[in-house]
């Protein structure tokens, strides 16, 4: 099965084709963080005026650098949700419009979902039906999951943020310490060779951790990302001098926050559902301290961690194309693309 998928829920205009949910035969990727950068943050006005004219360039190249005709696709696979609506139109217009053009039916992928398939577009990895039950940690700008993977289209949420995503948290970091945008990166740049234990920033919501959410979610699962920012804001204020002094210390001690509270719930996960398989998607999952901190939780665990591969954590369509792919060979239903969901639940 080969499909084309399109991503514009955010701020990136992706096309991909995927063979078997697992193969890229290409993925291109138009990044308007250039566009976004004087305001810190994605503007969705620009966003979706720059996907349309991304869209047809975009589409084309994945198309060409795959080398496949448009005869030779099964379906087109587009996200349409969640996200900015006014981003997930422009994509899913587009990729209606291919459909018609070339009579293929077009299919609607979940964001998050697509995000976990970014974990078997690793040819080192198994199979869901092997790597199954697995704890996922799903960390990017808009969202912090902890999942129980049953199986591919069958999760559980154990976990998630009760206030900002750990990406926004890093961005938030960075606007704060004068370091640009996106943050993530920019925190990772600036801590290397910092002092990770020179503020001791708070690790989430730790003197509640025996209540459960409204939802009934265990607070020790769930993460918490706004008292840290405020504690970074706070901490400037009585140190302004530290940006000029310390800021590689300061960034250091951030991430380390940042990357420890997300570490501390999947070993708290890993405990709750003895899962023998760990991974981590998202555009924080790019972050070489996580990395190497779910790495060390994973070995105490005894359970083997699977990463997306750096390409593919921040947004792209070929983990759109590889989740609709992989629920074809699940046997489980694609959905038609029909209206864009800014808040479609996984
Ligand atoms: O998955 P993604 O591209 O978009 C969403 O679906 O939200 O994730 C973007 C997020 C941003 O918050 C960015 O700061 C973060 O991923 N990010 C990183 C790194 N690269 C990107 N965070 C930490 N370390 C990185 N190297
Ligand atoms: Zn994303």
């Amino acid at each position: 099965m080969i499909l084309l998928g399109i991503e514009s829920s955010c701020d990136e205009t992706a096309a991909a084709v995927v063979r078997n949910g697992r193969e890229a035969l290409s993925s291109v990727v138009h990044s308007q963080i250039a566009s976004h950068r004087p305001y810190g943050g994605v503007v969705p006005e620009i966003a979706s005026r720059e996907h349309v004219g991304n869209f047809p360039v975009v589409t084309a190249a994945a198309m060409e650098q795959a080398g496949i005709g448009w005869a030779e696709l099964d379906a087109i696979a587009v996200t349409h949700g969640p996200g900015l609506v006014s981003s997930l139109l422009i994509g899913m217009s587009g990729a209606r419009a291919i459909g018609q053009a070339i009579n293929k039916p077009v299919w609607g992928v979940n964001h998050l979902e697509a995000h976990l398939a970014g974990i078997f577009l690793d040819p080192a990895a198994p199979p869901p039906t092997e790597a199954c039950p697995l704890l996922a940690l799903l960390v990017s700008g808009g969202h912090t999951l902890l999942l129980d993977m049953r199986a591919w289209g069958d999760y559980r949420l154990l976990g998630q943020t009760l206030d900002d995503a750990a990406g926004e948290c890093l961005d938030k970091g960075a606007n704060l310490l004068g370091l640009g945008y996106p943050g993530g990166p920019v925190i990772e740049r600036a801590a290397a060779g910092g002092n990770p234990r020179f503020v001791d920033f708070p690790r989430g919501m730790e003197h509640a951790k025996n209540q459960t959410t409204a939802e009934g979610l265990a607070i020790e699962m769930c993460f918490s990302f706004s008292g840290l920012k405020t504690a970074l804001l706070y901490y400037l204020k009585k140190n302004p001098a530290v940006r000029e002094t310390h800021l590689a210390d300061v960034a250091a001690s951030y991430q380390a926050a940042v990357m420890d509270a997300l570490a501390l719930r999947v070993e708290r996960g890993l405990a709750a559902t003895g899962a023998r398989m760990l991974a981590c998607v998202g555009g924080v999952a790019r972050n070489a301290l996580l990395r190497q901190k779910l790495d060390e939780t994973a070995r105490r665990h005894g359970a083997r961690l699977l990463l997306t591969p750096l390409a593919y954590c921040t947004d792209n369509a070929a983990m759109v194309a590889a989740a609709a792919g992989l629920r074809a060979q699940a046997g489980l239903d694609n959905p038609p693309a029909l209206e864009a969901d800014p808040s479609l639940p996984l």
